[in-house]
């Protein structure tokens, strides 16, 4: 299920997502003495890291980690590592722990057993899941198009996978729908007129696998907090 959230400004948004998250943060810290926020990469959050970065939180018990991450070095412009260490790892964040995805030149089999083990350990689940969603209906890197899509939105997937995307640049880490779906706090960050028509089209209709982002807005089991700016 779904909840619509909609500001007439992107900086409206980006300052209501900013203080939601800030608030659960917070509680999280309070309650278990650590909280866990995995983000997502691409053009649509930096405004929200930037306002999130000033917020006063206990970062030094907050893990930051991402719903997914491009295969590339540190240095590229793709990299989502890179992007929420620019803009949100910075001012009174820049002591938040960061969960790295990209690890390693390989994304081997051994490489994605270290970081399963790690991420049931230590990170899931998480407390905040922040989504971004593509005009093909994907989600984190749960691609239509991919060959490991029946995989990535299986039950029993493990946390951790690689995704291939045929029709998006460069090969991908991604949490499994299984495991993101277990984030106590699940927000789906969006904007602009495409945006809107591609949710649309989404509440249409049912088939996860040709939009995976429907098994985020369908599920019973998920409240799903839509933020959209025009
Ligand atoms: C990525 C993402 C991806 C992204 C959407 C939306 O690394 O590509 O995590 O799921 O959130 O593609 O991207 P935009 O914000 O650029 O539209």
């Amino acid at each position: 299920m779904y909840q619509l959230n909609e500001y007439a400004q992107r900086e409206e948004l980006d300052l209501a997502l900013a203080n939601k998250v800030a608030e659960i943060l917070t509680n999280s810290v309070a309650l278990k003495g650590r909280a866990s926020i995995a983000v997502s990469g691409g053009s649509t959050p930096k405004g929200f890291f930037k306002a999130l970065s000033q917020k006063d939180l206990p970062w030094s018990e907050i893990t930051v980690t991402l719903a997914d991450e491009r295969w590339v070095g540190i240095e590229s412009d793709a990299s989502n590592t890179r992007l929420v260490h620019e803009n949100l790892l910075q001012n009174k964040a820049v002591n938040a722990k960061f969960f790295h995805l990209k690890q390693g030149e390989e994304l081997t089999a051994d490489t994605l057993d270290d970081l399963n083990l790690a991420a049931a350990s230590s990170l899931l689940p998480l407390d905040v899941l922040i989504l971004g969603m593509g005009e093909d209906g994907h989600t984190a890197s749960l691609f239509p198009c991919s060959d490991e899509i029946d995989q990535a939105l299986s039950a029993t997937a493990k946390p951790l996978l690689k995704v291939v995307p045929k029709t998006a640049p460069h090969d991908r880490i991604t949490f499994s729908f299984a495991h993101l779906k277990t984030s106590k706090n699940v927000f789906l960050h969006i904007s602009g007129a495409s945006k809107q028509t591609v949710l649309k089209q989404a509440l249409k209709e049912s088939n996860i696998r040709e939009m995976p982002i429907r098994a985020f807005l369908n599920d019973p089991e998920i409240n799903t907090n839509v933020y959209w700016a025009e």
